[in-house]
């Protein structure tokens, strides 16, 4: 099949690429140059595991290409899918202007049938809009328009995209079904269904499912804080819990709260359509409530730790991405962390194995960047942990006690077993766990 693809962020990268690894031919259309000039050459703009791989195999086969030019593009592809930016309006509603865009130019050169599909995370109603800017100059026979939202991790997107969980179709139209389920159907041949649904429903579908997800990392992080006030311990209250089969073990994390490119824009976006169409969606404006206080909450008991005064104290902070696996510090915690930190007075020491380059050009020499995990605690007053890389998991807890000024660990991932930390003789303050004092 044919394919073209508008947009060349994250998520219309890895849907390009995964689609030609299946034997697709992909063009990708991207209007900055310099970027399309890069993927020509193999280069893959952002961070994001097994990518490299398939994106490589797939230009050399000559089953993915790039360029700038949109009619290019869209000349020979049946398919041709939007994954173009949907930032927050100042007001936290979605911007559809860069969609509608598109939609207005393709409108004014499609000449033979296509099936366009929004594949960005869009509010209820997106479709009827671009079908709409399509039809302004196109017969409503030349077109039909999908919802086909996308539900994929960053740092696990090309897994999730080539066994997905379920593939989330809205159509109205029984040509455009067709189309898109012979499209999908090598990615569920293990079993897993393929939904179609009508097109509004599709697009409220990946809305509730991120703002539910959202609620319950909310929930359980107001847990936390409670199993901190009554000397209660999180894990065997997300442990007890979790085996309930209708709770389930997953997402039951506690934390400094979810950050990332979509669950906050998203939570915004669903409770801003839910007051557009006059309904009141109080659970979500609590969870932006709670998530945003969650952020900061270690910083209060750093404050505390050092009687309130953190000037000249050197704070050593692991993690910097707003999860492992990605370089992305959109909404990460840890940038919550730094300013606080940095209003303080503190001196920060900062490591990231992948983000770092993204924090310095924000914060330039405010803080300290090292190249390792274990250069950042050398004379270090405290760790804080704001990201669960992998490589923090197990730490030279020896070395630790020999190279910082004090044996002091605020976690936020909660990574080290309590008993363990006491048996160290380590201070260690984790979230809804009971405080080790050392
Ligand atoms: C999310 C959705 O999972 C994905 O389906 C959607 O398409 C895009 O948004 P992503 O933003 O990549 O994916 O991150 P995810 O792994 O879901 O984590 C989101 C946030 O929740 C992170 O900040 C993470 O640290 C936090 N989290 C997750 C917790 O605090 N506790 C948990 O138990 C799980």
């Amino acid at each position: 099949m044919k394919i073209a693809v508008v947009g060349t962020g994250y998520v219309g990268l890895v849907t390009g690429t995964c689609f030609a690894e299946t034997g697709n031919h992909v063009v990708c259309v991207d209007i900055d140059e310099n970027k399309v000039n890069k993927m020509k050459n193999g280069v893959v703009p952002i961070y994001e595991p097994h990518l490299d791989v398939l994106f490589e195999r797939n230009i050399k086969q000559g089953r993915l290409e790039f360029t700038t030019s949109l009619n290019d593009a869209i000349k020979d592809a049946k398919i041709i899918f939007l994954a173009l930016p949907t930032p927050p309006d100042e007001d936290g509603s979605a911007d559809l202007s860069y969609i509608l865009g598109v939609a207005d130019d393709l409108g004014k050169i499609i000449t033979d049938y296509k099936v366009i599909v929004d594949k960005s995370t869009v509010p209820v109603g997106t479709a009827d809009k671009v079908t709409a800017a399509l039809a302004a100059n196109l017969s409503t026979d030349l077109f039909d328009v999908v919802s086909n939202p996308e539900f994929l991790r960053e740092g696990y997107a090309v897994d999730d995209f080539l066994k997905p969980d379920r593939v989330v179709i809205g159509t109205s139209s029984e040509k455009a079904k067709k189309v898109m389920g012979d499209l999908y159907k090598p990615y569920v041949r293990q079993g897993n269904p393929i939904i179609f649904m009508d097109e509004k429903s599709a697009e409220l579908t990946k809305y509730a499912a991120n703002s539910f997800l959202a609620t319950k990392i909310t929930f359980m992080n107001e847990i936390a804080n409670f199993c901190e006030k009554v000397g209660a311990d999180v894990d065997m209250v997300r442990i007890g819990i979790g085996s309930d089969s209708r709770i389930g073990k997953r997402f039951l994390f506690p934390g400094i709260g979810y950050g990332g490119s979509c669950f906050p824009k998203d939570v915004q976006a669903l409770a801003k359509s839910g007051k557009e169409f006059g309904y009141d969606f109080q659970i979500l404006d609590s969870v932006m409530d709670v998530n945003e206080k969650q952020k900061t909450i270690i910083v209060p008991k750093i404050k505390d730790f050092f009687k309130g005064d953190l000037k000249g104290k050197t704070i050593a902070l692991w993690g910097l991405a707003f999860k492992p696996d990605t370089d992305d510090i959109r909404e990460a915690p840890a940038l919550y962390i730094i300013n606080e930190l940095l209003e303080e007075g503190a001196t920060i020491v900062a490591f990231d194995p992948e983000a770092m380059e993204n924090v310095k050009s924000k914060y330039g020499d405010k803080v300290t960047f090292v190249e390792d995990r274990d250069s950042a605690i050398v004379n270090a007053d405290a760790l804080v942990i704001a990201t669960e890389w992998q490589v923090f998991r197990n730490p030279d807890f020896d070395l630790m006690a020999e190279k910082m000024n004090q044996k002091v660990i605020f976690d936020g991932r909660n990574l080290y077993d309590t008993q363990e930390m006491k048996e160290l003789g380590f201070y260690y303050n984790s979230i809804g766990r009971i405080l080790v004092r050392g």
